[in-house]
C-alpha cells in the first residue's frame, strides 16, 4: 500500500548576500537590506520576537499598514534613508527604495530560483556549439532575475506592465555595470506579449513568471490569476525551447495550495516529460530556526 503521506519541498533561504531577516514576531519582521534596517508587517509571524526592543528601535524606517491590508499604508522614517541604496544580489546591484510602498524593489526569497535559473542556463546540452541562452522574465518587476541572467551571459526579455518598474530595472542595470547587456526592457501586458511571441514562433530556454493575484496591463488589460493562468501557462509552454529549457512559476498571497500550481504545471507540460518540483519558498531568520513562508512555486526542467 502506498503511504498516504507525501512531502512537498520547502526551499529555505537566508536571502541574498546583502539581506538578512534579523527577527520576527508579533505580526512584524525586522530586516536588513544592505545598510538599511526596516520593520514591516508580517502576518505569519505569530510568535514572539527574540531580539530586545532596543534592537527593533534601530530600524531606519517602519511601515505601518492601513487597516486590514498589510500592503497598504505608509513609512515612518526614523533615521536618514537615501532615495535609493544598493543591495548585492548574486553579483548584481539592486537599488532599494522606500517609494514602492511596502515593497523595497527586491524579493529576497526568490534567490534560490535565481540560482536554479543560472544553473539551468549553464546546463550543457551536447558537444555542439552552444546557443546563447534566451531568458523571458514575465511580471519582471525591478529586474533582479533579468540582470542575474544577463550577468550569466543570457539574452533577456524583461516584461512588466509598470513603466516605473521598467525604469527601475534599467537603473539597476546601470548600477550593476550591465547598462549595455542584451536586455530588452518591455512595458506591456504579459498576456499580450506572450500571445504575440507564440504567433512569431519565438522560443526561450528559460521562462520565469511571478504573476500577482490581480494586476493591470499598461492599457488597463486585466490580469486575474485564477481566470487567466491556465491559458497563459499553456502559451508560455509553447515558447519553451525544444531542449535545455526550464520554467519557474511563483504565486504570492493566493488562496491555493502548492498542489494547485503543481497540477497545472503537470497538465501543461504533460507532453514534454522532464521533472517538476513544487512547494513553498521560505526565508530563514538570521541565527535562528524560524522560517517565514512567502509564496508557492512550481518549476519544470526539460529531460
Ligand atoms: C510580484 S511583482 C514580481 C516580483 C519579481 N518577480 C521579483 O521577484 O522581484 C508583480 C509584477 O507584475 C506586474 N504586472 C501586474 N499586472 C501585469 C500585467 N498584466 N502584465 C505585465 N506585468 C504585470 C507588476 O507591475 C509587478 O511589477
Amino acid at each position: 500500500m502506498t503511504s498516504p503521506i507525501r512531502v512537498l519541498p520547502l526551499i529555505v533561504t537566508p536571502g541574498p548576500k546583502g539581506y538578512a531577516l534579523l527577527d520576527s514576531g508579533n505580526g512584524r519582521k525586522l530586516e536588513r537590506f544592505g545598510t538599511i534596517v526596516v520593520e514591516r508587517p508580517e502576518a505569519q509571524a505569530m510568535w514572539q520576537p527574540r531580539l530586545a526592543r532596543t534592537e527593533w528601535a534601530k530600524a531606519h524606517a517602519v511601515f505601518s499598514a492601513s487597516g486590514e491590508d498589510e500592503e497598504k499604508g505608509r513609512w515612518r522614517v526614523d533615521k536618514p534613508v537615501p532615495d535609493a541604496w544598493p543591495v548585492e544580489v548574486e553579483g548584481v546591484s539592486m537599488q532599494c527604495k522606500l517609494s514602492g510602498l511596502w515593497h523595497l524593489g527586491l524579493f529576497p526569497e526568490q534567490t534560490p530560483h535565481w540560482q536554479w535559473m543560472v544553473r539551468g542556463i549553464g546546463r550543457d546540452a551536447a558537444d555542439a556549439p552552444r546557443e546563447t541562452r534566451r531568458v523571458l522574465n514575465l511580471f519582471a518587476y525591478t529586474g533582479a532575475a533579468s540582470l542575474i541572467a544577463a550577468r550569466a551571459g543570457a539574452e533577456v526579455v524583461h516584461v512588466d506592465a509598470s513603466k516605473k518598474a521598467v525604469s527601475w530595472g534599467r537603473e539597476n542595470a546601470a548600477a550593476s555595470g550591465l547598462g549595455d547587456a542584451p536586455v530588452r526592457w518591455i512595458c506591456e501586458d504579459a498576456r499580450k506579449f506572450v500571445a504575440r511571441e507564440v504567433r512569431r514562433g519565438r522560443t526561450y530556454h528559460s521562462i520565469l513568471l511571478d504573476p500577482p493575484k490581480f494586476g493591470r496591463g499598461p492599457d488597463g488589460e486585466v490580469w486575474d490569476l485564477f481566470e487567466h493562468l491556465p491559458a497563459f501557462l499553456s502559451d508560455c509552454a509553447k515558447l519553451l525551447a525544444p531542449e535545455g529549457a526550464h520554467m519557474v512559476l511563483t504565486a504570492y498571497a493566493i488562496r491555493a495550495s502548492a498542489l494547485a500550481l503543481d497540477g497545472l504545471m503537470r497538465d501543461t507540460l504533460r507532453d514534454r516529460g522532464g521533472t517538476i518540483e513544487s512547494g513553498e519558498l521560505a526565508v530563514a531568520e538570521k541565527d535562528g530556526d524560524r522560517l517565514i513562508g512567502t509564496s508557492l512555486y512550481s518549476r519544470w526542467s526539460s529531460p
